[in-house]
């Protein structure tokens, strides 16, 4: 048969599925193929059906149906398939075809099968997928990676069927060689578990503290989303908590409170880590899953601990008003550590990143979308060179109007019992952040006291170290300084 396949998607789990329908909407021909191929007939048979969408029940029958350059987009679990799936297609694939993989991929995995598939004469690109289903099908943001010749053959396919923000622009450009894509990924991640955990917060105030019914909560979030909240994750919660199982109680309250995770958020904490970038907002979002799920210890523990008892005096109202400003307030910081992220690890792989078009990609499609992230594309086009978010005037505006509320609800959350991990996480950072000092003087003391680790000193110009015989046992010698 002439090849006449615009695409090859290999994997028909819902992703897969939902963004080939997708490809197909915006008139491209796109064959599928699956490791066990009797889900291709299914999907021809039924969701595919009446569609231009071919199917294979071979590599080598699929990439027969493509032109040339073959694309050949992967939608596998991430990990051991993606390798596998690169050894399998190697051999039918010629130089200058291209391999896309589309799943939520570790980025220094994607940093390896680059090169790797470099060598061996074709291209590669690693892009994070975001909005779950309903984005693949509908339009999702696209932050694609890799190798920058691969780019103008997938960009006409990706930016047709990504999200579009108003003014028609698409959630979808080039984000940066290798693994840039996945990295920015893997920072939206690590972001959506830190907006989900701040929400979490809120309710739980307003559920323990307030003593409100998720129909008075589902009140609180549909107003809170058509302000300044007004994102994706605050509309779900509004809908969620409204929700009726079949006896017509809450669902909510039904669902065991153990959190599961796929590793991103994780990810995005050991990135973290590696690189010295304080983003204690998302690992606070992190730990706060892997205590929930500890849910056996914590029933024992309950049986041993009391508290404070968590009801709230004072106006509901008055203080519903101040969890939105602490959620927005702690929202600002997430994404100002986000964005620190992001900047320490162009500088690290030598990523030539575009922040607000990183905003741009995520105002639309993705999981973490909202008004807010208008605002901070807005605050990078004004400054491109912006090193802070916390700088911009905008939010530097916002931070100071939700200040006091911020400091009332983690004051008020610590002396009822009630955890707020994130907001006050988001707090300390921020009074350490607007700290000219802090005590890490006496810290560096401790280290040069008990390991001659040296200091710097305020009246002496920077770089150069000090060592002192703090008891009269120790002698002059100092360890070498360094610091990872
Ligand atoms: C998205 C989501 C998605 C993620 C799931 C599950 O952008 O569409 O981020 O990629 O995999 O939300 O994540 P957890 O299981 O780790 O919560």
């Amino acid at each position: 048969m002439e090849p006449k396949a615009d695409i090859a998607v290999i994997g028909l789990a819902v992703m897969g599925q939902n963004l080939i329908l997708n490809m197909n909407d915006h008139g491209f021909t796109v064959v599928a193929y699956n490791r066990t191929v009797s889900k291709v007939d299914e999907f021809l048979a039924n969701e595919a059906k009446g569609t231009r969408v071919l199917g294979a029940h071979s590599i080598p029958e699929m990439v027969s149906l493509l032109k040339r350059p073959r694309r050949v987009m992967l939608m596998v679990k991430a990990g051991k398939a993606v390798d596998e799936f690169i050894e399998q297609l190697l051999p039918h694939l010629e130089p200058g075809d291209i391999i896309i993989d589309g799943g939520n991929s570790l980025y220094q995995d994607t940093m390896r099968r680059t090169a790797y598939v470099e060598s061996k004469g074709l291209l590669y690109i690693g892009t994070g997928v975001s909005g779950g289903e309903e984005g693949a099908r509908r339009g999702p943001s696209i932050m694609p990676g890799g190798s920058p010749a691969a780019w103008p053959h997938v960009k006409p396919i990706f930016q047709a069927i990504a999200a579009k923000v108003a003014d028609g622009s698409p959630c979808c450009d080039w984000v940066g060689e290798n693994g840039a894509g996945h990295f920015v990924k893997m920072t939206h991640n690590g972001i959506e578990y830190g907006d989900m955990q701040l929400i979490c917060e809120a309710y739980h105030l307003m559920k323990d503290g307030l003593g409100m019914t998720p129909d008075e909560m589902h009140q609180v979030f549909a107003e809170w989303n058509k302000g300044e909240l007004d994102s994706y994750l605050i509309e779900i919660t509004r809908d969620i908590l409204a929700f009726k199982d079949d006896d017509g109680a809450p669902l909510v309250d039904k669902i065991l409170d153990t959190a599961g995770q796929k590793g991103t958020g994780k990810w995005t904490v050991i990135a973290s880590q590696e690189m010295g970038i304080p983003i204690t907002l998302i690992a606070e979002a992190v730990y706060s899953r892997c205590i929930s799920a500890m849910k056996d210890e914590r029933v024992i523990a309950s049986q041993h601990f009391s508290g404070p008892k968590p009801r709230i005096a004072g106006d509901r109202q008055t203080f519903i008003n101040d969890i939105r400003k602490a959620l927005y307030a702690s929202k600002i910081i997430s994404y100002t550590q986000g964005y620190m992220l992001l900047r320490a690890a162009a500088q690290e792989y030598k990523w030539n990143l575009n922040y607000g078009g990183i905003a741009l990609m995520w105002r639309g499609g993705c999981i973490i979308r909202s008004v807010f992230l208008g605002k901070i594309k807005e605050a990078f086009d004004k400054n491109p060179q912006l090193t802070s978010l916390l700088l911009d005037p905008f939010f530097k505006k916002e931070i100071k109007r939700c200040a006091s509320s911020w400091r009332k609800v983690v004051a008020t959350a610590v002396r009822k019992g009630i955890p707020v991990p994130a907001f006050s996480t988001a707090l300390a950072f921020f009074d350490a952040f607007r700290s000219e000092r802090l005590p890490a003087n006496l810290l560096q003391a401790q280290r040069d006291y008990f390991g001659a680790h040296t200091y710097e000193r305020v009246d002496k110009p920077r770089g150069q170290f000090f060592h002192t015989n703090w008891t009269g046992r120790g002698g002059t010698t100092s360890a070498s300084t360094y610091t990872v």
